[in-house]
């Protein structure tokens, strides 16, 4: 066995193989649920761990082939799991002509003390992406002012690692994503707001330059990813707010008013996930909507 930061083959013997009964803590997307008792030497249940695979910008492979060929490559591979990345296979011409590469991601959701997840502990959670090259789209106010949002595609090649760069307690990270999951689930399931507490809003507050406005960013990149099968076209829109304040009377409502408009527009498209990130005010506030 070894404590090698990335994921790597090991030749231990599964002694529970046979008997290992899988009880499935996804939500439906892939998202592990929290678990009551998320400890990894439980033997009884597999531990939902997300893999990442990115594909080249210029595969045209479809998405569902990639993820059988990766789950199949998976399958065949005494992995240890911990996040960091797994070599594309050489041999497999496929992968190795359409995929960048494959990442497991979160494994610190289910370890402590540096343990790590062996292959027959584990259900890998497959998601394929590819990243828009597009850059951002601004949406010029007017008189040629400043613009009133940005608005990107989802996973963007901008935001890409911005989510593994962003350093915070330990397990914040996870949390905050499985926050915004399961609104997702919730949203999908059709849970009145009114009856269970909660909103599709999250506030991050705190001292200037704490990385409340790049994590909200990583967050819309994380959920695109993890969310693509059920929503296949994501926008992140970053509201200038600066630029909705005006001198004359009763422009700001109105610059307000078309603002929302556009956001109506994008996400009466089917299948449309729309994040709206309104920052520079004094906290960061995001918040995400879904039209059936
Ligand atoms: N916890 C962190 N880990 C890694 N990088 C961080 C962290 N916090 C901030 N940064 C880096 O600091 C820079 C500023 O972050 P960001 O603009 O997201 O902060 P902010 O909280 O939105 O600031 P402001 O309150 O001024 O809007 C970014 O480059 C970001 O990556
Ligand atoms: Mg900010």
């Amino acid at each position: 066995m070894t404590t090698s930061p990335s994921p790597m083959d090991i030749t231990i013997q599964n002694p529970i193989e046979t008997t290992a009964i899988s009880h499935d803590l996804s939500d439906g997307n892939g998202v592990a649920l929290p678990s009551s008792s998320p400890s990894p030497i439980l033997t009884h249940r597999k531990f939902l761990v997300s893999v990442e695979v990115c594909l080249k910008p210029s595969s045209t492979a479809r998405v569902e082939d990639v993820r059988l060929a990766v789950e199949r490559m998976l399958e065949k591979r005494s992995l240890s799991y911990v996040d960091g990345p797994i070599p594309v296979p050489i041999d497999d011409q496929f992968l190795f002509e359409n995929v960048q590469r494959i990442c497991v991601c979160d494994t610190d959701e289910w370890v402590t003390n540096h343990d790590i997840l062996l292959f027959w502990q584990v259900k890998p959670v497959v998601h394929v992406f590819q990243l828009s090259e597009e850059g951002p789209c601004e949406e010029l106010g007017g008189d040629g002012q400043l613009s009133s949002f940005n608005d990107w595609i989802l996973p963007a090649k901008e935001f890409d690692g911005m989510w593994e760069s962003l350093i915070y307690e330990f397990g914040l990270k996870q949390r905050l994503l499985r926050y915004a999951a399961s609104a997702l689930f919730f949203t999908e399931k059709g849970v009145d707001p009114f009856l269970v507490s909660w909103n599709r809003l999250i506030l991050l507050h705190g001292p200037p330059g704490t990385g409340k406005t790049s994590l909200c960013k990583a967050l819309a990149q994380k959920l695109s990813i993890r969310f693509n099968s059920r929503y296949p076209q994501c926008q992140l829109i970053e509201v200038n707010a600066h630029s909705l304040f005006s001198k004359w009377f009763s422009e700001s409502g109105k610059l307000v008013a078309k603002l929302f408009q556009k956001i109506q527009e994008m996400i009466e498209e089917e299948n449309n996930l729309v994040f709206v990130l309104i920052g520079e005010i004094c906290d960061d506030i995001m918040f995400f909507n879904i039209q059936y």
